[in-house]
């Protein structure tokens, strides 16, 4: 078993344990199957975002439900206290395109932003779609984040506005929440080649400043601070097809970065799937942190499938197991292989 593949017993996880076959365990994650929500239904939070209030965890993310409108673009709002059973609170953007963006307009990987001092929780999207001014095949030529604001974090969300942060192209955005709780946009640049972390302003409506550049051309970006350290993964540029995935870390947000490095087997192609997420859940025992993923079946998009599977990480290196269920113990914070 390939625990033990990069890392020496004394970095090796903590987190990760095998469990003994029976016993009062806590509900089963398995990356890559459907993920029944309260209903029964497969949860519809794809390109998702998670955030805590108190010890309850909301997920938000694209609902491609194949019952869905056509001509709206849905996020769909679940909670849960154990990261495990999830259930659906609302569909909490139903919108039709706000800005004339024209019929195959875009709205991908929603994250919400609960902002202290407003009170209002804030929703970046990656918003797309063809430009007038460019060639009509390319759906992506828009390039901008929206958000929309609500009261209270499952309720319908007001679409403000769109924007290109710092007057830059943006396609697919992650959020990054520090430990100091300061708010962070990660967004990839096409023609820069790369992607940014940019702060946000005090009320979160807008991206204030560049807080680091990472010129490598990757998406899907993702980021947690462990141990102090932050490691970054992110995704190459290969539309809905999988790739291998890639990490780098660094002492300090605005870097330096190191070289980014697999965080699995190459020829898995992540185990065919794409990172959104990463979300450190800190125990009395171990910290353990998930990697969240996308299975995206494009043409089938309603059954998408997520890959979260708990990440080997520590001392600068990282390293995505083979995915197999397993169960996370909220108390403990340690994640057993279920065998
Ligand atoms: C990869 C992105 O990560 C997805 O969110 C989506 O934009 C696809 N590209 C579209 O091809």
């Amino acid at each position: 078993m390939n625990l033990l593949r990069f890392f020496p017993p004394a970095l090796m996880l903590g987190s990760i344990l095998l469990a003994a076959p029976g016993g009062a365990a806590p509900q089963t994650i398995k990356p890559g199957e459907t993920w029944p929500d309260d209903r029964g239904r497969h949860v519809q939070a794809h390109g998702g975002g998670i955030i805590k209030l108190g010890d309850t965890y909301f997920w938000f993310g694209e609902d491609r439900s194949e019952d869905n409108d056509p001509g709206k673009r849905y996020v769909a709002c679940y909670s849960s206290k154990d990261l495990a059973h999830w259930t659906f609170r609302n569909q909490v953007i139903k919108l039709s395109d706000p800005e004339n963006f024209g019929p195959k307009w875009v709205l991908e990987r929603p994250k919400v932003f609960y902002n202290e001092k407003t009170k209002k929780f804030v929703m970046y999207m990656h918003i797309d779609g063809p430009s007038p001014t460019s060639d009509p095949r390319n759906g992506y030529a828009l390039a901008r984040v929206g958000i929309a604001t609500c009261d209270t974090v499952d309720g319908d969300y007001q679409y403000l506005k769109s924007f290109r942060p710092l007057g830059l192209e943006s396609r697919d955005i992650g959020q990054f929440i520090d430990d100091d709780g300061s708010a962070y946009l990660v967004f990839e640049s096409r023609p820069k080649r790369g992607f940014y972390i940019a702060r946000l302003s005090d009320d979160y409506l807008d991206v204030e400043k560049e807080v680091c550049f990472i010129r490598s051309p990757l998406e899907g970006g993702a980021i947690v601070h462990y141990d102090g350290l932050y490691y970054a993964i992110g995704s190459r540029l290969t539309g809905w097809a999988p790739n291998a995935n890639k990490y780098a870390t660094a002492p300090s947000l605005s870097g330096p970065w190191t070289e980014f490095q697999d965080i699995a087997p190459p020829e898995t192609k992540t185990y065919g799937s794409q990172s959104t997420m990463m979300i450190k859940v800190a125990g009395a025992k171990a910290t353990t942190v998930i990697f969240m993923a996308d299975i995206w079946k494009p043409k089938t998009q309603w059954d998408s499938r997520y890959l979260w599977m708990p990440l080997e990480i520590g001392g600068g290196k990282l390293w995505l197991p083979e995915p197999r269920p397993w169960t996370l113990d909220m108390e403990t914070g340690e994640a057993r292989i279920v065998e």
